[in-house]
């Protein structure tokens, strides 16, 4: 099967005498075959996630693999196995830090978490946070040393479990082994890194108490129903790859297992969409904390 290029001959930089496939190259009817052999193959559908981005990652492989139109692209897909996990790999961009915009978990310290535990330790009741899209567990093990770091007592009477989730297997195996190169943590401080890490070889190795604090689990994000009740969600930067009517279906899910006075954290280019903004008030603008009204 041969794909025109929607712009009409083919849009390519060259460099070094190679031709550069660019995402403009990716017609619709391409991206529909692709999605397809993932679907097939991978059981994983890309349906849900913004096509510009999808033909921008897809055009990453394809140069990557030397292929000059979809055509050919489609034909390594249903030969090479390794390169179908290399796609879906490109296509849940799996990139986060420890203390990932740091402003965001000093709010949290300070505004957010004190009066959620102070609404629960009176009772003793258990505080359930998940990390929505958590990729290798940097953002949940995050929480983990803040609350370790900074609410140790609140923890004793209130205790809390702190839940995880991605689509993806190799990521998550990467989450439960929690051992890290020094760039995910270029965002922690001396003393955090010190005190809740250790070196083996070039690499830092997290604490197992921190690391017991994390149950993490693999979920498809747009399964809403399977979402399970918790007081705070921490979903960032990966509702920015849904369409528009998926990010709201998502942010409804949430809203639905989030308690009156619960919260959601998005990530600093995403926000509230749709009818679901009359469902939260704002905590704070800046770093997209919101509160379930
Ligand atoms: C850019 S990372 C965000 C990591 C972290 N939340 C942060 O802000 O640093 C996006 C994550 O979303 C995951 N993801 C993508 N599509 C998903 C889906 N349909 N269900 C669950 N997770 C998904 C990816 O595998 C990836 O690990």
């Amino acid at each position: 099967m041969y794909y025109g290029n929607p712009k009409g001959g083919l849009l390519a930089d060259t460099l070094a005498g190679h031709t550069l496939v660019e995402s403009s190259d990716i017609g619709d009817d391409a991206l529909a075959e692709i999605s397809l052999i993932l679907e097939m193959h991978c059981n994983f559908s890309i349906s849900v996630y913004k096509d510009k981005c999808m033909k921008r990652r897809i055009a990453i492989r394809m140069r990557s693999c030397r292929c000059l139109d979809a055509s050919a692209y489609c034909n390594v897909l249903r030969q090479n196995s390794q390169e179908l996990l290399l796609l879906k790999k490109a296509l849940t961009i799996h990139v986060s830090q420890f203390f990932r915009n740091p402003s965001m978990f000093e709010k949290l310290k300070t505004i957010v978490l004190p009066p959620l535990f102070q609404s629960t330790v009176a009772e003793q009741k258990q505080l359930q946070f998940w990390s929505l899209g958590c990729a290798g567990g940097e953002e949940a093990y995050s929480l983990g040393i803040l609350l370790h770091e900074f609410f140790a007592e609140d923890i004793l009477q209130s205790p809390v479990k702190i839940l995880a989730s991605d689509i993806d297997d190799d990521i998550l195996k990467t989450a439960v082994e929690a051992e890290y190169h020094e760039d995910r943590l270029k965002d922690i401080p001396e003393d955090i890194r010190e005190n809740y890490f250790s070196h083996i070889g070039s690499r830092l190795q997290l604490l197992p108490s921190i690391k017991e604090m994390v149950t993490f689990h693999k979920q498809n994000i747009m399964d809403v129903d399977t979402f399970e009740p918790c007081e705070m969600v921490l979903c960032r930067n990966t509702l920015i790859y849904f369409t528009r009517p998926d990010q709201e279906k998502i942010l409804r899910g949430i809203a639905h297992i989030l308690p009156s006075g619960g919260v959601l954290v998005l990530g600093k280019s995403e926000t509230l969409v749709g009818d679901v903004r009359k469902l939260f008030t704002t905590i704070c603008p800046l770093e997209r904390i919101y509160r379930r009204v």
